[in-house]
């Protein structure tokens, strides 16, 4: 079975809570333990062939990193040292945080970003979610009709986040495991 890599960016921890919730359901057998981007090198990321990725959105849904006026290091910086790679074969299922109410017009759009890089380097991305449930105006992240990852609102929603993380795991772990 291939393991599967879990990597999270973070300015404020919560994106690195919802990866250990997702990591405790899949069990280390079939997950390694979280790794901020900030932390890791291209090697180690690059050494999976099945991964799970989490991104919070800023800079209204920009890639979150210091151009989106981020403290912390975060996927804007790992993707530029990441380079240019090949990704095919790769299965990637993603997971976007972001805040509904407050961010109404870009809600967790900044998921997007991963994926069109990911995407454009080959990836096949799975783990599309429903946008049902959610109230906003406008998000970038929608692909026909559904989100391109799992969405998580904690400051809205968070009565709704250990169900949701149970359902797409579910789903995802299937897609990811397969040999
Ligand atoms: C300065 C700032 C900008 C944000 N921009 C967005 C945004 O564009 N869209 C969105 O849905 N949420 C936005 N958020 C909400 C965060 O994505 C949300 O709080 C998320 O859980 C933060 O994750 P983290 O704790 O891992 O950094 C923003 C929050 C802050 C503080």
């Amino acid at each position: 079975m291939t393991k599967i890599g879990i990597f999270f960016g973070t300015e404020t921890g919560t994106t690195r809570l919802i990866a250990k919730k997702i990591h405790k359901l899949l069990g280390d057998e079939v997950a390694s333990k979280p790794v901020n981007v900030n932390r890791t090198a291209a090697a180690d990321f690059l050494q999976y062939d099945a991964l799970i990725l989490g991104v919070p959105s800023y800079g209204d849904g920009a890639l979150p990193g210091r151009s989106a006026k981020c403290i912390e290091a975060n996927w804007e910086e790992f993707l530029q040292g990441l380079g240019e790679v090949d990704l095919t074969g790769k299965r990637i299922a993603l997971f976007g945080l972001g805040a509904q109410e407050r961010y109404a017009d870009c809600f967790a759009s900044s998921m997007i970003q991963l994926y069109r890089v990911l995407k454009n380097y080959g990836a096949d991305i799975v783990g599309a979610w429903s946008t049902e449930g959610y109230q906003f105006k406008h998000s970038a992240s929608i692909v026909d009709g559904r989100f391109v990852g799992l969405v998580i609102d904690q400051r809205t929603q968070g009565m709704l986040t250990d169900q949701r993380i149970q359902v797409w795991v579910e789903q995802i772990k299937p897609l990811l495991t397969v040999t």
